[in-house]
């Protein structure tokens, strides 16, 4: 799990900085806050998460950290598509934005015990 959320981090990052000069090229900032997930989400979150997960194998082998890594991957992409066509006008994709951004909070939920019962000795 640390391996494959910091190889996918590397990804959303390429994505995030590519749609940061996209958007300074065309002076369109339209999808800032696509941009500015992806890369939050992505990039910086998950990097973190890889990060975390290589200290604490025991957490990586976990049921919540199988449960954060799989609800954090495929909500993710649907957010930010979904947001991407939201912003653009699209206002048919409301619930599946809210729906895959519930989907995210559950899977940090997931993350925050993991993280608290990898770390209550020491
Ligand atoms: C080549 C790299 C990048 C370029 C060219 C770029 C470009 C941009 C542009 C044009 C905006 C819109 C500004 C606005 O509308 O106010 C923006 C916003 C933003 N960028 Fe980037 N960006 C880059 C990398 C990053 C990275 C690596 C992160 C985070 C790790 C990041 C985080 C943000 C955030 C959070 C915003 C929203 C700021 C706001 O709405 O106040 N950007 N970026
Ligand atoms: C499920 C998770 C999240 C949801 C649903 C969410 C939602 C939002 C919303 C609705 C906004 C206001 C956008 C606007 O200006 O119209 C926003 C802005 C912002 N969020 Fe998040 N957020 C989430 C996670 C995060 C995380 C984890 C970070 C940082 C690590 C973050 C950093 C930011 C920043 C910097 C802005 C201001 C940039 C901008 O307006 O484009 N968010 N977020």
């Amino acid at each position: 799990m640390g391996n494959k959320f910091l190889r996918l981090a590397v990804v959303y990052l390429l994505i995030g900085v590519c749609i940061g000069v996209m958007m300074a090229k065309q002076h369109d900032h339209t999808l800032a806050v696509v941009h500015a997930h992806i890369n939050l989400l992505g990039w910086a979150s998950m990097f973190l998460f890889g990060l975390f997960y290589r200290a604490f194998p025991e957490a990586e082998r976990s049921a919540f950290g199988y449960l954060h890594f799989w609800i954090h991957n495929i909500a993710l992409p649907v957010q930010m598509v979904t947001l991407a066509m939201l912003v653009s006008g699209d206002t048919s994709v409301e619930g599946w934005v809210a729906g895959a951004s519930v989907a995210i909070v559950i899977g940090l939920v997931f993350f925050a015990i993991n993280v608290w019962n990898s770390t209550r000795n020491g």
